[in-house]
């Protein structure tokens, strides 16, 4: 073991994120406000984990000042969560403010504010409203893109004086991957071209909302969290290293390309073209995304994708998937998180950082999710009821160095933001696996305890220094 030190630049981000509905719960909330996770948790709630699901999440909605006092004693220095657009209204076609909604967010912004904490807000957390999902199909309809940059611009209009960093979505990909490539989600669809057609309408919806912000003249920026996964193919052979760029042109590029340059890759659209998947743009559409690039982008970064080439033929009787290009690949021994089953490799985040510096023009971004869900953390509570989380400790610091390495050598990166603030209800592992600066005791009424990773995470704000161990011994 080495002990290394490393400086935290004073302009870093050292923050924590969230999102709207997974620690509001439903307090509040009126008939027909319902999110499209409302309806998967209420028309399937049995794959919920212990049936946990957004109905009261955290109970942040009667609990935020309480809250913020403990980002404070946490030492945030900003807080990223999302607005709940099926909320926000209540007439989305129209787009009539829900008063008591909006004020509760006004109430949370100053408070935090108030505390010097910087909120980063997303306009969207997976809580499309369940009305657009059932009436349109979703982000299927150019409609809904339509209603998302109204939704949008009543955000902006109320907010842009307190709020000044804005993203359009938070892992944009996930829904209708989960949902239409997968079914692996309600309703359990296969259909690769509405797959692709909520990609892009995303993107588009993206574009227009950083087109309106900049015509309003609002100060400030609009950016969006992606999730692209850095992946690794199983070898150096041919076959491998393209089962590799196709999960990366299919999952990652096809967000990253046209945020950043304005474009989809032409690999991308051949390929679809190819498949026969079919979706809807047009010139303007595409000319849209060229002149409206983000600001900046958050980046959501878990644990590394390996890949190899398939081992079989595809099922000609399935719809294209992505998958006919790659199959997984576990790499014999690594380093795993057991209670969610993801592969621990750090480095992930200095060959992301590289990619963005070399091929996405080293555009501003920073960590915007990186953490560790653990089970039954209740074990590694000390006799004074405090949960010692040093395996978390572990993780955030080795996966914060490399942050500050890739920093080091020219990376782009405003800072690290940990998933999640609070424990709070994922979707299906609600809270099964913990990722909490501060623990949520489901037993009593969701009372908040600090874990000991809160208290570390404050001293790395006062210090400005991360000081870690290197496992680097030849035993
Ligand atoms: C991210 C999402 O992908 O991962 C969060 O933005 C989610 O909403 C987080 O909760 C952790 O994933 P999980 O499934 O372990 O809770």
């Amino acid at each position: 073991m080495s002990q290394k030190s490393i400086t935290i630049p004073q302009d870093f981000i050292l923050g924590a994120a969230s999102s709207a509905w997974q620690t509001e719960g439903w307090s509040g909330k009126k008939e027909g406000q319902d999110s499209y996770m409302d309806i998967w948790y209420k028309n399937d709630r049995h794959v919920w984990h212990e049936g946990y699901g957004p109905a009261v999440a955290t109970d942040l909605y009667n609990r935020y000042r309480e809250e913020v006092a403990l980002m404070k004693q946490a030492g945030l220095t900003h807080y990223r969560t999302s607005i709940n657009w099926s909320r926000f209204f209540t007439d989305y076609e129209k787009g009539v403010v829900d008063e008591e909604y909006a004020r509760y967010y006004d109430n949370f912004i100053d408070e935090m504010l108030a505390a010097g904490i910087e909120p980063m807000i997303c306009l969207e957390h997976y809580e499309l409203p369940a009305y657009l999902f059932e009436n349109y199909g979703g982000w299927a309809s150019k409609k809904v893109v339509e209603l998302f940059v109204l939704y949008a611009e009543k955000v902006f209009e109320r907010y842009h004086h307190k709020v000044s960093r804005w993203f359009t979505f938070n892992e944009p990909i996930v829904v209708q991957t989960r949902v239409y490539l997968d079914a692996l989600r309600w309703p359990y669809e296969q259909n690769t071209s509405t797959w692709m057609q909520w990609n892009h309408h995303k993107n588009l919806a993206t574009a227009k909302v950083v087109k309106l912000f900049r015509e309003k003249g609002y100060t400030g920026s609009v950016g969006a969290i992606l999730n692209p996964e850095v992946t690794y193919p199983r070898s150096s052979a041919p076959h491998d290293v393209k089962a590799a760029e196709m999960y990366d042109l299919f999952y990652n590029r096809v967000f990253l390309d046209p945020m950043v340059h304005g474009r989809y890759p032409q690999a991308l659209v051949a390929l679809l073209e190819q498949h026969g998947v079919q979706w809807d743009y047009s010139a303007d559409e595409l000319a849209l995304i060229r002149d409206n690039t983000v600001d900046e982008l958050g980046i959501n970064l878990y644990y590394p994708h390996r890949v190899k080439a398939p081992s079989r033929a595809w099922n000609p009787q399935t719809p294209f998937h992505p998958a006919y290009y790659y199959e997984p690949f576990e790499l014999p021994g690594r380093r795993m998180n057991k209670s969610r089953g993801w592969e621990i490799y750090p480095r992930i985040i200095y060959d992301m950082a590289m990619r963005i510096k070399n091929d996405y023009r080293n555009i501003p971004w920073f960590i915007a999710e990186s953490g560790m869900g653990i089970e039954n953390e209740g074990q590694f509570r000390n006799a004074e009821g405090v949960i010692q989380d040093n395996y978390r400790i572990g993780f955030i610091s080795e996966h914060l160095y490399q942050t500050l390495l890739a920093r080091e050598a020219g990376a782009n990166c405003q800072g690290y933001m940990l998933w999640a603030f609070t424990d709070n209800v994922s979707p299906m592992n609600a809270f099964k696996n913990r990722y909490g600066l501060i623990e949520i005791d489901l037993q009593n009424n969701r009372a908040r305890r600090a874990k000991k990773s809160a208290g570390w995470y404050r001293a790395l704000r006062e210090t400005r220094t991360l000081t870690l161990n290197i496992d680097d011994d030849w035993k």
